[in-house]
């Protein structure tokens, strides 16, 4: 007896749990037939365009669903929103005004990608691209970078002494945790990678380079070079090779004198012998005028004397 009752026990639990996994499935079903495909763009510069790429797959078409673009670190969080055929431009971002299109002829094949029109930093975040109707949501990932500048104009340098090499992001980027490496033709100069110093320097270098650590989180990558040498005479570059997906990296010349510094301050005393040595005939010329200009001065005097109109100061002189 009381077996047979644990029997229809174990049956209804059994059933319970099939008609649970059947209900399941059949949700899944409904919503999931297409699911949300979302791919991540590469990293983008400053005033490009970009696309955030999202699509239903298998294609379903989306040309009767409300497809939202948001932001939800933002507020209003509404990037992008289309719905019964047209953009509801009243709940949009302002930052975003003008900036943002669907691919409208595309929506029958399911893609619902958003084109994003000159990017700035401010830009870079996690976009969300949601289908209320189908329960179909993904997220996108966007990367502003920043360029690597070095100097146009090159920098000059004495052996001997210390110089620095300028190199910055624009626009400022933090890049404490990234690699930065520079280069001397194919030797590398300086590596930095994430937080400190790598020890892959050529020898050429060694303990003579430094960045400045505490400028490296506003993008500042400058290079310190001591004890410079003729043989460092060159072009130098700067770069941050994770942000190379379009290689960005910059130049700066180093032009070394040729002269070491004792030379050079020999060169400053030549100067200044040679600045005396214009100073004298100048001299003499400013004499011969100031004697030319009193002589000038006394006849005038005498001439007005014999008209007796001396003025006062003249006359105190
Ligand atoms: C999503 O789309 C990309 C191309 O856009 C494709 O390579 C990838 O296989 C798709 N993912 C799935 C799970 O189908
Ligand atoms: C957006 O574009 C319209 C016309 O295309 C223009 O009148 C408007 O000033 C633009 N708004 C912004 C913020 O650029
Ligand atoms: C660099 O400095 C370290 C210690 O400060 C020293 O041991 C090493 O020999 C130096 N290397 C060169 C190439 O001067
Ligand atoms: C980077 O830092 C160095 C050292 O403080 C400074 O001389 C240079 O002007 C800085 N460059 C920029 C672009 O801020
Ligand atoms: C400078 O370079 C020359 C080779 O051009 C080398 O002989 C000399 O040792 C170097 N001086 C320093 C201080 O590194
Ligand atoms: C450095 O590069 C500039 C142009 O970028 C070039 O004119 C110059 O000759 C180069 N100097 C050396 C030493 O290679």
């Amino acid at each position: 007896m009381e077996l047979k009752w644990d029997f229809i026990v174990f049956i209804y639990k059994a059933l319970m749990h099939l008609l649970a996994l059947l209900s399941i499935s059949a949700v899944a079903q409904v919503s999931g037939s297409s699911f949300l495909n979302c791919s991540t763009p590469n990293i983008v510069w400053p005033g490009d365009d970009v696309i955030l790429p999202c699509r239903l797959q298998p294609p379903l078409s989306a040309e009767s669903m409300r497809v939202e673009w948001t932001r939800p670190d933002l507020e209003p969080e509404f990037i992008h929103v289309h719905q019964d055929g047209r953009f509801l431009h009243e709940l949009q971002n302002p930052d975003y005004k003008n900036r943002t299109s669907l691919f409208v002829d595309q929506l029958p094949n399911g893609d619902v990608s958003l084109k994003l029109f000159k990017v700035t930093q401010s830009d870079a975040g996690t976009y969300r691209c949601s289908l209320p109707s189908v329960q179909q949501e993904a997220s996108v990932q966007l990367s502003v970078g920043s360029e690597v500048i070095g100097s146009d104009q090159a920098v000059q340098a004495v052996v001997g002494g210390d110089v620095i090499l300028p190199c910055h992001m624009e626009p400022p980027f933090d890049v404490t945790t990234l690699t930065v490496e520079w280069k001397y033709v194919r030797a590398v100069v300086h590596k930095y990678k994430s937080q400190k110093e790598t020890d892959s320097q050529n020898d050429q270098f060694k303990n003579r380079t430094s960045l400045f650590h505490n400028e490296m989180h506003k993008g500042n990558i400058s290079l310190k070079l001591t004890n410079v040498n003729l043989t460092d005479a060159g072009n130098y570059t700067c770069s941050v090779p994770k942000l190379q997906s379009q290689v960005k990296k910059d130049n700066v010349e180093l032009i070394v004198d040729s002269k070491d510094k004792k030379g050079r301050d020999a060169d400053d005393s030549e100067t200044t012998a040679l600045t005396a040595g214009l100073t004298i005939p100048a001299v003499v010329i400013l004499i011969a005028g100031v004697v030319a200009g009193l002589v000038w001065w006394r006849r005038q005097r005498n001439h007005g004397r014999s008209q007796a109109e001396a003025p006062e100061n003249v006359a105190m002189m």
